[in-house]
């Protein structure tokens, strides 16, 4: 796995926003795989700025989201929907009916998982963007006995539901249950970037360097894809 290492945060946002932007420039229709979180605000800043001062052009670009909360809805401020909107969309010339999310508050979860993961093959991800969790999890594939493959609902472990806890005003609001694309996929993307920054993050990228792929550890599987670059600030590469 290519890990690249930058001073801090904002370096590291430039690098991912600028791989990301000459995706897009050289196959202006790609199809991008998006992730909510922390993580990638500066990498989504970055981008805006370089759409509102470059012409970086995502009219004919799709985007495909990785996961929701269930029982959110799109106009709920804590959802996924509203992250993207807020942080992304709303800064560029993104086409909303390309904009693609599983749906928290889908009346048939099984038909529902099965309708995104046949949307994610036919449309073909050029480019995925994950952010990792300080359990390992990248979208909500949580540590388990298995790697999780098709897009499931998924029990959110106490450290993801705790670390989520900031988001929210009172405890009890974070919710418990998410619908996520599985690795099935995310394995699928012809290229993924990998974001990780702050020392909570530190553990979870010493994973990759062991080169074991183990589901306790989800985004150990990644270790099997050809073409990932894990972009990381020095704090989180300090156990490396
Ligand atoms: P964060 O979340 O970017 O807010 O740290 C990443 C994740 O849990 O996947």
């Amino acid at each position: 796995m290519n890990i690249q290492v930058y001073k801090n945060y904002e370096a590291m946002s430039l690098a991912a926003a600028n791989l990301l932007a000459a995706q897009v420039r050289l196959k202006p229709t790609s199809v991008l795989g998006l992730a909510t979180g922390s993580t990638p605000i500066g990498l989504y800043r970055e981008l805006i700025r370089q759409h509102q001062t470059a012409d970086l052009d995502f009219s004919r670009v799709r985007t495909v989201n990785l996961d929701e909360y269930l029982g959110l809805a799109p106009d709920n401020p804590q959802s996924y929907h509203y992250f993207m909107r807020e942080q992304l969309f709303s800064g560029i010339n993104l086409q909303p009916e390309n904009c693609h999310f599983p749906d928290g508050c889908a009346a048939d979860f099984d038909q529902e998982t099965d309708r995104y993961d046949q949307l994610c093959r036919e449309l073909g991800i050029d480019l995925q963007i994950l952010g990792i969790g300080r359990n390992g999890h990248i979208a909500f594939n949580e540590p388990a006995d298995t790697f999780p493959v098709p897009t499931h609902v998924v029990d959110l472990t106490p450290s993801t539901i705790e670390a989520n806890r900031r988001f929210f005003e009172r405890a009890e609001d974070v919710p418990r249950k998410a619908i996520t694309m599985g690795l099935g996929a995310i394995m699928s993307a012809r290229r993924i970037l990998l974001l990780a920054a702050g020392e909570e993050k530190a553990e979870a990228i010493s994973y990759l360097k062991q080169g074991k792929a183990d589901p306790q550890v989800p985004a150990t599987i990644l270790l099997l894809h050809t073409n990932v670059t894990c972009l990381v600030d020095e704090a989180a590469a300090s156990r490396l």
